[in-house]
């Protein structure tokens, strides 16, 4: 049997610079580079940030090629996000991996972000048999319920509102002086609070769909009103969060899936994890989970999703980035 190719991904679309090597299933190793240049403006701002990455690239695969002991010609195909995410960061990581691609004269192919985050799944764990996974995606940018066959495009079956429920978590942290981004922050205060100090309806109880713009503004009022602790807050609106997010996910799983997913940086906190056992054993379906350091994002899920995609023949190539990319959209 030949072995598979060397896959290198390249992960730009928003405030990391992520690069990794994958070799069919496998992913060998990743790197990823945050952005501190965010915290002062508690935000992300795009030209700062694609500035970054271009500074980032050159020295981020030097350090992985050096660490996994190959050399840039072992390099046999590239995939990079090209969408969805910030025009100019999605330009800079396209625009480096087409150079690379062309001085090494191997093909490079065009990575769905979201669908490089399922692929984040099949990191630590085989790829199962069964489908369809319900997975729920919950980022910085974005929350959704997908229905996955583990092939082809996820189709979305329910989404945001407004925020995302990372942007959420993000904006009460900030309210909290916690840096930018602040979910890891704030699930790290959070667990020394009291989740029941506040209470918080549960939004879209009798509805398909995600919405946190109402919760987060609960939590700012209540912020303002004083008299609560900041590490009480901070478990109380994770805890509505993990809630809601677990009513939709618990309410669609009804339906015959035969897994359940969580992905995105959401999945990396705890007590979401923990919840998302739990709804997982009440629908008896296995529970799929990406291991931490590949929730957010990074370059490994992006070699991933590029290895899966060349195996089945398909070479998406990248003649336009997508800033906005509906996962219907081929
Ligand atoms: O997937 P991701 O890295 O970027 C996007 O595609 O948006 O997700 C980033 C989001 C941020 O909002 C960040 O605060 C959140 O994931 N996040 C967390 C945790 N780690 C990262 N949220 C809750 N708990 C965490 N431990
Ligand atoms: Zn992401």
């Amino acid at each position: 049997m030949l072995t598979a190719p060397l896959v290198l991904g390249v992960e730009t679309s928003c405030d990391d610079t992520g690069l990794g090597l994958a070799r069919g299933r496998s992913l060998l190793r990743h790197l990823v580079v945050g952005q501190p240049q965010h915290a002062a403006t508690e935000g992300v701002v795009p030209q700062v940030a694609a500035a970054a990455h271009l500074e980032a690239l050159d020295p981020l695969f030097d350090r992985l090629l050096a660490e996994e002991g190959v050399t840039r010609s072992d390099v046999e195909a590239i995939g990079v996000t090209a969408g969805p995410g910030l025009a100019g960061c999605l330009a800079v990581g396209a625009s480096w991996a087409l150079g690379l691609g062309a001085a090494l004269d191997v093909p490079v192919v065009a990575v769905h972000h979201l669908e490089a985050h399922l692929h984040s799944l099949w990191a630590a764990e085989p790829q199962p048999e069964d489908f369809p996974v319900l997975a729920l995606l919950a980022s910085g940018g974005h929350t959704a319920l997908l229905g996955w066959d583990g092939k082809s495009r996820p189709s979305e079956l329910a989404r945001t509102r407004d925020d995302a429920a990372g942007e959420a978590l993000d904006k009460v942290a900030r309210l909290l002086d916690l840096g930018f981004p602040g979910g890891a922050a704030l699930e790290a205060l959070a667990a020394e609070g009291d989740s029941k100090a506040v209470r918080f309806p549960v939004p879209l109880r009798d509805a398909a769909g995600f919405s946190f713009s109402g919760l987060k503004t609960a939590a700012r009022r209540r912020h303002e009103a004083g008299g609560v602790e900041a590490r009480d807050l901070a478990a109380s609106f994770q805890a509505a969060v993990v809630a809601h997010l677990m009513d939709q996910a618990r309410k669609a799983l009804a339906g015959p899936w035969a897994g359940f997913a969580l992905v995105g940086g959401v999945a990396a906190n705890g007590p979401l994890r923990v919840a998302a056992a739990g709804v997982a054993a009440e629908a008896g379906v296995p529970l799929h989970l990406p291991p931490l350091a590949l929730a957010t994002d990074n370059g490994g899920m992006v070699a991933l999703a590029a290895a899966a995609a060349l195996a089945a023949g398909d070479r998406p190539p990248v003649t336009d980035l997508r800033p906005r990319w509906p996962l219907e959209a081929a």
